[in-house]
């Protein structure tokens, strides 16, 4: 049985509660956090600190996150996952428990923190040589995607599209631009360039973006930040996602239409060979 942290306790999965009156749970006013951890250490944290600090303060939720730093520590290690190759840490916090009405609490409440920790398959060498194959489909989110808040619903239905078209990834397009997956960022190779969406409202400012960025940056890569338009696909010479959990992932087949040649390109492996030396270093 897994430890999980509720409320400043650590206790057994199956004796963690949340209320039915909490906000997170009628509104999905909460927001929420996803952190690798590569043999018990937490890759990027001050990155995910950050952006959770951000996504509270953008829906005026009052809670210092730093202070989950060691309780993600504590969930690893008591859940035997210290010197686990893949795990990732999972921490949401909701605006707290109040009668159910639309506008926040007039009173303030204390919100509800939940965290656990768990490990996650990455695929082997050989089958992520393969690649993988997604699918378009509408992006039906609001407007602030930005936040990482939990109001996922739209992205769990694209996850259940790709699942139906028996594909691994579900890329969200939204005025016939590309924008990012249901849970992971997206980029092809065009002409020669590295390209993916800059940060604005509609896509996650992921961590793992800004970190093959940076990789694209020691190598000298040509990086275009700019929309990719899904006419432009077919002129694709590589495609991949990345993410917490997804890391580099090569797309080789989009819609049934195969990305380039339909096989994992070059620059896709060398950025995904530097990210893997990375996590190791
Ligand atoms: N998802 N875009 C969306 C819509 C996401 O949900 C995520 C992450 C990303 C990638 O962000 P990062 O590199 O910081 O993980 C992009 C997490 C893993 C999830 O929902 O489980």
């Amino acid at each position: 049985m897994s430890t999980v942290y509720l409320n400043g306790e650590f206790l057994p999965k199956s004796q963690a509660r949340v209320s039915v009156d909490d906000r997170g749970f009628l509104f999905a006013d909460s927001i929420y956090e996803v952190c690798a951890a590569y043999s018990g250490r937490l890759f990027q944290i001050e990155r995910h600190v950050a952006r959770m600090t951000r996504s509270l303060e953008e829906l005026t939720i009052r809670f210092d996150p730093r202070g989950l730093v060691p309780v993600f520590e504590r969930l690893l290690a008591e859940n035997g996952l210290g010197e686990d190759e893949a795990a990732y840490v999972y921490a949401q916090v909701t605006r707290g428990v109040a009668p159910r009405t639309h506008a926040f609490p007039t009173e303030p409440v204390a919100p509800t923190v939940y965290a656990y920790a768990s490990r996650y398959q990455r695929p082997t060498p050989e089958r992520w040589s393969e690649g993988f194959a997604a699918v378009t489909v509408p992006d039906r989110r609001w407007a602030r995607v930005d936040v990482k808040t939990t109001n996922l619903l739209p992205n769990c239905m694209a996850a259940q599209a790709a699942v139906e078209a028996g594909v691994k990834d579900a890329i969200l397009v939204k005025d016939g631009v590309a924008l990012e997956g249901a849970n992971n960022n997206f980029w092809a190779v065009i002409a020669g360039a590295v390209v993916t969406h800059p940060v604005t409202n509609v896509i996650l400012p992921g961590i793992t973006r800004e970190y093959v960025l940076g990789i694209c940056s020691k190598l000298g890569l040509n990086v275009e930040l700019r929309p990719i338009f899904v006419e432009e696909l077919s002129e694709a010479e590589e495609a991949f996602t990345t993410g917490t959990t997804t890391e580099v992932r090569p797309l080789v087949e989009i819609d049934g239409r195969p990305v380039g040649d339909g096989r994992v390109g070059p620059i896709t492996r060398r950025l995904y060979e530097a990210f893997l030396e990375g996590i190791a270093a």
